[in-house]
């Protein structure tokens, strides 16, 4: 039997380049070896926001991303949190296998407390890492594509996983992080990280003129101000999207920027281009789905409706375990 990977995602709307070369490129990698699960996270959107009017609309262009991209919805099925109620059974149920003193010293929650300037986090904002061992486990995932800040909160569902099994019996296994190969991609203001939130992000579905545009002001190195001048690529952003996107030129880049003979005008151009090329693909496909809704609808009832099965199988063994029913 294949092997269990379960990828999860809070549902942020149309996602950016970044999102596609540390998270999707490898989830379509992970496609055919082993069984995938993909999940909206729309509870945990709670967690940082009650704004709920956008939610719809972000779940259906996320997954517009991820289908345009290469998900196949038949071989994983792509669902919705909030629409599978064994999600909150579950995490109730974890939520008494775990001490508030551990969570609170999860260091994801501890850096999103400061970044966000939150003076009281909330029970379930504490919680969050305990509803995503549930999104996990539900599915027994053996494996969990992430970046680094989420190993913590993969160590606490294999925690979790180990707690309920001594406690009532086998049921669970321990996931493991899958990590992501390629670094990810710094935002074009230079910040290590790329988000839609710092306004510093290209998104897949950007059209030609809106990528030319916005690598046009990207940040490069600060000490090469005049066309000649020598660069530094290793520090610089436009660089790193050159390695990734335009690998064939990357060595003459990089002599020519040291030399000076390469100015960031035209290096950006070049860039721009290949970017548009590598997601022109991608761009139809997202334009083809995006004119039909309904496509989308029903791709995510019926991974619904796959997932509540498995999630159901799961529920039945816990309750049993328990000798709940
Ligand atoms: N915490 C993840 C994030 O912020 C989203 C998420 C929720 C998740 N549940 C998950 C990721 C389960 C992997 C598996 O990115």
């Amino acid at each position: 039997m294949k092997k269990i990977v379960l990828s999860g995602m809070r549902p942020t709307g149309k996602l950016h380049i970044g999102h596609y070369v540390g998270a999707l490129e490898n989830w379509i990698q992970l496609q055919d070896e082993f069984q995938n699960y993909h999940l909206i996270a729309d509870y945990h959107v709670l967690t940082t926001s009650l704004d709920t009017s956008r939610i719809y609309q972000d779940t259906i262009d996320m997954i517009i991303d991820w289908i345009a991209s290469g998900i196949d919805p038949q071989k994983s099925p792509i669902f919705r949190q909030s629409q599978i109620k064994q999600h909150a059974e579950l995490h109730l149920i974890f939520s008494m296998l775990i001490t508030s003193a551990r969570l609170e010293r999860n260091p994801t929650v501890k850096d999103q407390v400061r970044d966000l300037n939150i003076e009281n986090i909330t029970y379930g904002h504490l919680g969050y890492p305990v509803l995503q061992a549930a999104d996990i486990l539900l599915y027994k995932g053996n494996y969990v594509p992430v970046g680094e800040d989420q190993v913590p909160h993969i160590e606490i569902a294999r925690e979790i996983a180990r707690r309920f099994n001594m406690t009532w019996g086998e049921v669970f296994p321990e996931p493991e992080p899958k990590l992501t190969n390629f670094a990810r991609l710094p935002g074009l203001d230079g910040n290590a990280k790329m988000s839609k939130s710092l306004n510093n992000a290209l998104l897949i579905s950007d059209n030609d003129e809106e990528i030319k545009n916005k690598l046009r002001k990207a940040v490069t190195d600060p000490q090469k101000i005049r066309k000649n001048d020598p660069g530094r690529p290793e520090v610089c952003l436009v660089f790193t999207y050159h390695k990734k996107f335009n690998p064939r030129e990357i060595e003459t880049i990089e002599k020519d920027c040291r030399s000076g003979v390469l100015g960031c005008v035209s290096c950006k151009l070049n860039c721009s281009e290949k970017i548009s090329d590598f997601f022109k693909p991608i761009r139809e496909k997202r334009f083809s789905l995006e004119t039909n809704p309904n496509l989308i609808k029903e791709i995510l009832l019926d991974g619904e409706k796959r997932a509540r099965t498995k999630a159901e199988e799961t529920m039945s063994e816990v309750r049993e375990k328990m000798k709940f029913g």
